[in-house]
């Protein structure tokens, strides 16, 4: 094993250093499952409105199947008024009439477990939309009635109540109180909503709200759902009193560092405050574990909590709590071998501590696609959203670290995440014109951030077809770059060596390896390289080279996979910058 530069290899060179042992945990599918996201308004449109639908989805499952994955998670498709692209949710058992209906999703479940394949839907917990029969209930009820009990309403600050009761920001800018009007016309209480005005926060102090939700979980366990994605679950307990904050609400920006005991590195992608992460939401938890374990099927729980450092998040996944924890902070670790490094180690320290399977997540409905993310001149930067007028990606660039870092992603032991079209190489559409936006962040900043519109392009399914056969008609609720032409599905399902190529293959090699439930030890000889990342899972080594120099495979080396062409350098073949490699020694 050697590097083509002068670099001379340290004299632990053939050393392999343990940082995880195998699972010895049997026959619980969620330890080593590959989830694919459907963020359903986006995935296939099949009555020709413009909007992705469960029809689509279920038209598409052989997509799905011939990639490989174990399951699928649905964003919300609940009955919405669509102000949070149905992160506000009007009625938790009802299917929105824009995604089809209930009997839709009946279908759907029963067509993807045919083929082998899980469901798992997203719970949104932490508040509800403003149309909300119990949002509407308290808007009419009397202040300190049981219906505004259910919500956060309080009396603002000041000799009339004109300030808000405190000083909290919304997560998608502005303040995170909204007044309310009363039936005479004079200004009211206030109430709190991390997110849009249109999505007001539960009370979850409330037992009444326990409850309904313990119902709602029941309500789609019963219907035969694998999971849940649990929404925003850090937020759910806030501190009591809601006291004022001096910190920023806000995504911090991904700047390295380290916790209060050096120990382990924070990333930047939590969220902190006396509104995340309060020791009592776990408690919920333990409650709704209870339930799915009545269940029969090994059903699962997700957490979505920007959460550090990681030792904090592993919380969220203790025996009788959650199943799974998104691991945020390798999704901001950008294109660093040190850092992807290190992120690794205490994903394995911490979850191994509470035996918990850990999580690899690369893109998603909320962040640039790490197709272009890569390709940014910082990459572990990550801005909500691009504007054409913003530096823009190098599209090649970031296409060409995407695939290497999917393949280091898929060769972990542990459960990923793909995002809908990654496995496309799909760009973030960075050139979308304001008029077209329909994040609320865009709106409620005055369009100081882009938002997350980019990432929620609709798919290409066939380069022929009008809106690359999105929709029946050409019809598209966001419009879809010219560059999508190049990554159709039905181009890519048929061109050896495309992105899709790469991750059917990689899947492939990786259940047939058994790579998801592995071991994980770095190879001693790259074990501190600035531009390598080396490891070795069960007899595969997974490789990734971040540099510019090449590196050569050792002689005799079977290739598995490859992110990009190898090469040959001096009858050795080399892994050239950016391209990520398995193989077996
Ligand atoms: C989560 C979702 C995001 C949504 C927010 C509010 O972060 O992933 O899309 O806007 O919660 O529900």
């Amino acid at each position: 094993m050697t590097r083509i530069d002068s670099t001379p290899a340290p004299a632990s060179a053939t050393e392999a250093i343990t940082v995880h042992a195998a699972s010895a945990v049997e026959g619980s599918w969620w330890r080593d499952a590959v989830i694919y996201q459907v963020y359903p308004r986006s995935f296939a449109d099949s009555n020709g409105d413009g909007v992705g639908d469960l029809p689509g989805v279920t038209a598409h499952l052989d997509h799905l199947v011939e990639l490989g994955v174990d399951a699928l998670w649905l964003s919300p498709f609940y009955r919405s008024p669509q102000k949070d692209a149905g992160y506000d949710v009007a009625d938790y058992r009802d299917v929105d009439p824009l995604f089809g209906t209930l009997e839709d999703f009946d279908v759907l479940l029963e067509a993807a477990h045919a083929r082998g394949v899980r469901v798992v839907v997203d719970l949104v917990p932490n508040h509800t939309s403003d149309q909300h029969v119990w949002f509407q209930a308290a808007l009419a009820a009397e202040e300190g009635s049981p219906e505004r009990g259910r919500y956060l309403f309080r009396d603002g600050r000041g000799a009339g109540g004109e300030e808000p009761p405190n000083n909290w920001q919304s997560i998608f800018g502005g303040p995170a109180w909204t007044r309310t009007t009363r039936a005479d016309g004079t200004p009211g209480q206030w109430y709190l909503h991390l997110f849009d005005s249109s999505q007001p926060d539960l009370d979850w102090s409330n037992p009444e709200v326990r409850s309904e939700f313990e119902d709602v979980l029941r309500f789609w366990l019963d219907r035969g759902v694998d999971g849940f994605r649990v929404d925003v679950a850090h937020g759910m307990v806030k501190a009591d009193g809601l006291p004022d904050w001096d910190g920023h609400v806000a995504m911090v920006d991904g700047t390295e560092t380290p916790d209060a005991d050096g120990t382990e590195a924070v990333n930047g992608s939590g969220n902190s405050g006396p509104m995340f992460d309060q020791d009592g939401v776990h408690e919920i938890y333990r409650a709704w574990r209870r339930i799915l374990d009545e269940y029969e099927g090994d059903r699962a729980m997700v957490a979505e909590a920007w959460v550090e450092p990681l030792s904090r998040l592993a919380r969220y996944v203790r025996p009788d709590e959650m199943h799974q924890a998104f691991n945020f902070s390798f999704l901001v670790a950008g294109w660093d071998a040190a850092r992807l490094r290190g992120v690794v180690e205490s994903s394995f320290r911490a979850n191994d501590a509470v035996g918990a399977p850990t999580t690899w997540v690369l893109s998603n409905h909320d962040v640039v696609r790490h197709a272009s993310r890569l390709g940014l001149a910082e990459p572990e930067n990550r801005p909500n959203g691009l504007f054409a007028t913003d530096p823009q990606p190098d599209a090649e660039l970031g296409l060409r670290r995407a695939r290497a870092a999917s393949l280091l992603m898929l060769g972990l032991p542990g459960s990923s995440y793909v995002y809908q079209g990654e496995e496309l190489g799909l760009p973030e559409h960075t050139t979308l014109e304001d008029v077209v936006r329909q994040d609320p962040a865009f709106f409620r900043t005055g369009g100081a951030e882009a938002g997350r519109d980019g990432c929620r392009i609709p798919m290409p399914w066939a380069v022929d077809a009008p809106a690359y056969g999105f929709s029946p008609d050409g019809a598209a609720w966001l419009p879809q770059p010219a560059s999508y032409a190049a990554h159709a599905a039905d181009v890519e399902r048929a061109t050896p060596g495309s992105t899709f190529d790469l991750y059917r293959t990689a899947l492939r090699v990786r259940k047939a390896e058994a790579l998801g439930t592995g071991d994980l030890a770095w190879l001693g000889v790259f074990a501190d390289d600035p531009h390598v990342v080396a490891l070795r899972n069960r007899d595969v080594v997974v490789l990734a080279n971040l540099g510019d120099a090449p590196v050569a495979l050792p002689p005799g080396a079977e290739v598995l996979v490859a992110s990009g062409e190898l090469t040959d350098d001096a009858g050795a073949t080399a892994v050239p910058s950016d391209t990520a490699v398995w193989y077996r020694a």
